[in-house]
């Protein structure tokens, strides 16, 4: 059995990752390829419980404040189940596997955007990772201030109603909401942006930018074909 192909999505919040990956999903399987899909943090039962604490802007009133490294190593805990859980195994059954968020969001959010620095989360990746690195990374890169217009739009929508079921909160009698990361001021997020240009420059061949064409069409649908295009070379 040939090993599968593993494809993650990079981005900030609200750059489209989530909406692209079901799109390229869609079109794997209707084409007949097996696709598992996964998030991060999350989609392991324990993945599910760390987004609850990390993602809820309510954990720190309950839990205190979360240092950077803790925050660290609680996504580095979720990386490792969900690695031994879905992701080696989907591999080595052929499928393809498609990860909303991987290791490049350790070091964008944690090693730029809270300053541990890329050398320690590349360590990290190295110890509980054993170094597993996607075959590609779709980098989604419309500007900064697009993408945080529609995450917080998204979230406040979600958060007054939410429409899904929602994984376990840090405090079980109120819905999840997933704003921590929301708070952090634009500046948080602009070393997160420059941090995301800065590996794909590290590393071309595996990272693949989709920024905005200043004189395209950046809809949704244009977008989905243009990932399609750079997928398509890579399943042979
Ligand atoms: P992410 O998973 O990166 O946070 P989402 O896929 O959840 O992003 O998208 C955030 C919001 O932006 C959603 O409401 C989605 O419909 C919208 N959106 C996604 N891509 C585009 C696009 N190319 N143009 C306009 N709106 C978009
Ligand atoms: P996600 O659900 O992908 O958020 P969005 O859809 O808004 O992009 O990711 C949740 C948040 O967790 C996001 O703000 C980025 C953060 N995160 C890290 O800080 N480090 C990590 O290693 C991962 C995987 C996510």
């Amino acid at each position: 059995m040939p090993r599968g192909l593993f494809i993650t999505f990079e981005g900030l919040d609200g750059s489209g990752k989530t909406t692209q990956m079901r799109r390229l999903a869609a079109w794997l399987t209707a084409s007949g390829r097996t696709v598992v899909s996964l998030r991060q943090p999350g989609t392991t039962a324990l993945g599910d419980r760390l987004r609850a604490v990390l993602l809820d802007s309510r954990s720190e009133s309950a839990l205190g404040p979360i240092t950077p490294l803790a925050e660290m190593a609680l996504m580095f805990a979720d990386r490792a189940q969900a690695i031994a859980e879905i992701i080696e195994p989907a591999l080595a059954a052929g499928s393809i596997v498609l990860c909303d968020r991987y290791t490049d969001s350790s070091e964008a959010y944690q090693g730029a955007g809270r300053q541990l620095g890329s050398a320690r989360i590349l360590a990290m990746h190295a110890a509980v990772c054993n170094n597993l690195q996607p075959d590609l990374t779709l980098l989604l890169l419309p500007p900064l201030e697009a993408a945080l217009a529609r995450a917080r739009r998204r979230n406040h929508h979600h958060a007054a109603a939410p429409t899904q079921p929602q994984p376990q909160a840090a405090t079980q009698t109120q819905p999840a909401d997933e704003n921590r990361f929301e708070r952090e001021p634009v500046d948080f997020y602009a070393r997160i942006h420059a941090a995301y240009l800065e590996i794909a420059a590290r590393e071309p061949n595996r990272v693949l930018i989709i920024a905005n064409d200043d004189t395209g069409d950046n809809s949704i649908d244009a977008i989905e074909l243009r990932i399609r295009a750079l997928v398509a070379p890579r399943l042979q």
